[in-house]
């Protein structure tokens, strides 16, 4: 029998060996197309329901082609697709249920190894979460950003725009007729959105952290060369077999170091502090909020890209990409972490240039000199929040307001447009219940819209504070990923109306000021809300996930304990 994994299914001399060659051949494969052959699991999340991975059957069909040409043998298997904005309440509840499926859809099956393909927000982290936990040879191919929005001659980026024209639209400054026309022309082919949100940014950290091939994660979706990389990642996947280069062989404390370093360059999303820790945690590696703010302030921000800046994911592939972006970062990069090319991260970005000083900056030009996030703590906050500083109001970073509180989504809803709502720009709006067990799954609702009151007076940003999330592609003064959160009876359950709330990015704190007795006499009044999820996953996920610090997984899920390999009879 020869040593490969697969060789336990289709080698053996059993009743049971017996029947899987028989049923591999009923699916119209002869004997010499497996017979010995590594075989390699592509992971596809396509759905009808996630058309950020339309172009996936076809993708999917490209690996197969590298697979087969680099003598392994391909089989595909679906897993969630998690289309961001059609699961509801929120993909995040189910990053991990993916990174479940992801792991033991590998475990269980005859596969030697795996392409992951994702892209769309939560799949990026899902599938690199169970390929850690399972630890066979894994690779990821990322979906690729989609094309430029264009409208009347103008671009438009993903959410960033959407969110630009929705406030115009009900501030009547956008007619309904142009807010529709411009619906139509945001999202115009296959891809991630083309903004530097959750996506582009997570797909730009799994290859900085070496797990793809060097250039794939800035190539456009329809792009050819897109197809061309699909391909090699099939070939490289059987080489990876042969090679036994499995995700802890890749993946070091220095690869986490360099995809601080590019979040920061990059002015990416907040929710990669969520992922990247998750993913530590999964190797038994500390990542303290602190790192991610400690290099926030040495690492100056690079890439032009919104919401941080102007440009958008095809402007940023014509300038270089990734690749481009990381050679300009230097000294700042530990050059020496392992990628799955079996090179290191310095051989695999040697030569890569730069075409455009406007796009992907040099240091001695940054956007910003440093502090793309920052990581604040306060009463308000004893175990961290996370604020995008790079895509706030400069004249916001540091306030002092009063409190206005909403209970959950619902009541902010119910109220944010009210003609009653007292609020002015001055104002702190505060959202709560809304963390990772408190809806649960915590909810890209912390860019909480501005009442519709003060965008009839062209206000467009106030401080607003929260245990949930942000979209990647969203701008304002948010602060988020409150620790611990409200549902926990956290210091954010106990604010109140009228409360002075103090936020100093440049200090790195948030306060609520409130005497430290009356904050007591609040605690011992506090009682958790009730649940309304008795049953299921959500309740599953409720009872093990872990505060937003600790990266939202679930405690179940950790790298300690023992996950045997299958018993075949
Ligand atoms: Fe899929 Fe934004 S909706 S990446």
């Amino acid at each position: 029998m020869s040593s490969l994994r697969s060789a336990r299914w289709f080698e053996a001399a059993t009743r049971m060996g017996h029947t899987h060659r028989q049923r591999i051949m009923q699916g119209g494969f002869a004997r010499a197309d497996f017979a010995g052959k590594p075989v390699v699991a592509i992971l596809s999340t396509w759905s009808d329901l996630n058309p950020c991975h339309g172009h996936f059957r076809e993708r999917a069909d490209d690996v197969k082609r590298g697979v087969w040409e680099a003598g392994g043998f391909p089989v595909e298997i679906p897993v969630m697709a998690l289309g961001e904005p059609f699961v509801k309440p929120t993909a995040m509840l189910y990053r991990s249920l993916l990174a479940i499926q992801t792991e033991e859809s590998l475990r269980c099956h005859p596969v030697d190894g795996a392409v992951l393909m994702g892209g769309c927000d939560k799949t990026t982290p899902g599938l690199i979460l169970g390929a850690i936990s399972m630890n066979l040879p894994a690779i990821f191919l990322p979906a690729g950003p989609m094309l430029t929005g264009r409208w009347r001659n103008q671009a438009l980026g993903s959410g960033t725009d959407t969110a630009k024209a929705f406030m115009d639209w009900k501030a009547g400054v956008l007619p309904d007729a142009e807010f529709r026309e411009m619906e139509e022309a945001g999202a115009r082919s296959p891809g991630h959105c083309m903004t530097m949100g959750t996506a582009s940014t997570m797909t730009a950290l799994a290859e900085t952290m070496g797990l793809t091939l060097p250039g794939a994660s800035s190539i456009p979706a329809p792009d050819s060369r897109h197809r061309h990389m699909a391909v090699a990642t099939g070939r490289r996947a059987v080489e990876m077999i042969a090679a036994d280069l499995r995700p802890r062989a890749v993946l070091s404390d220095a690869s986490f170091h360099n995809a601080i370093v590019a979040l920061m360059a990059l002015g990416g999303s907040t929710n990669a502090v969520i992922h990247l820790v998750a993913m530590a945690r999964r190797l038994g590696l500390a990542l303290p909020l602190d790192r991610f703010d400690s290099l926030s302030r040495r690492v100056p921000v690079l890439a032009d890209l919104r919401p941080s800046g102007r440009y958008l994911m095809e402007d940023f592939f014509e300038a270089g990409g990734l690749r481009g972006l990381l050679s300009r970062l230097g000294d700042l990069l530990d050059g020496g972490a392992r990628t799955v090319s079996g090179r290191t991260l310095a051989e695999d970005i040697a030569g890569a240039k730069v075409w455009s000083d406007e796009v992907i900056r040099t240091r001695a030009d940054p956007i910003k000199a440093t502090g793309g996030l920052a990581i604040l703590r306060g009463n308000l906050a004893p175990d961290g929040a996370v604020l995008k500083s790079s895509a706030a109001t400069p004249g916001l970073l540091r306030h002092r307001g009063r409190a206005i509180v909403f209970e959950g989504w619902a009541d902010f809803a119910a109220r944010v447009d009210s003609a009653d709502l007292d609020v002015d720009e001055t104002c702190v709006m505060v959202l709560r219940n809304c963390g990772p067990r408190g809806t649960p799954g915590m909810p890209e609702w912390g860019m909480m819209q501005v009442p519709k009151k003060l965008l009839d007076r062209g206000v467009r940003d106030i401080v607003r504070v929260s245990d949930a999330r942000m979209s990647g592609t969203h701008f304002g003064t948010v602060v988020l990923h409150v620790a611990p959160e409200a549902a926990l009876g956290g210091p954010l359950a106990l604010v109140r109306d009228g409360d002075i709330i103090e936020l100093d990015a440049e200090g790195r704190s948030l306060d609520l000021v409130v005497p430290e007795a009356e904050l007591a006499r609040r605690k011992a009044a506090w009682r958790p809300q009730s649940s309304r999820h008795g049953r299921g996953w959500a309740k599953l996920y409720a009872d093990h996930v872990e505060q937003a610090d600790r990266g939202a997984d679930l405690d179940v899920l950790g790298p300690t304990g023992e996950s045997p390999e299958p018993e075949i009879n």
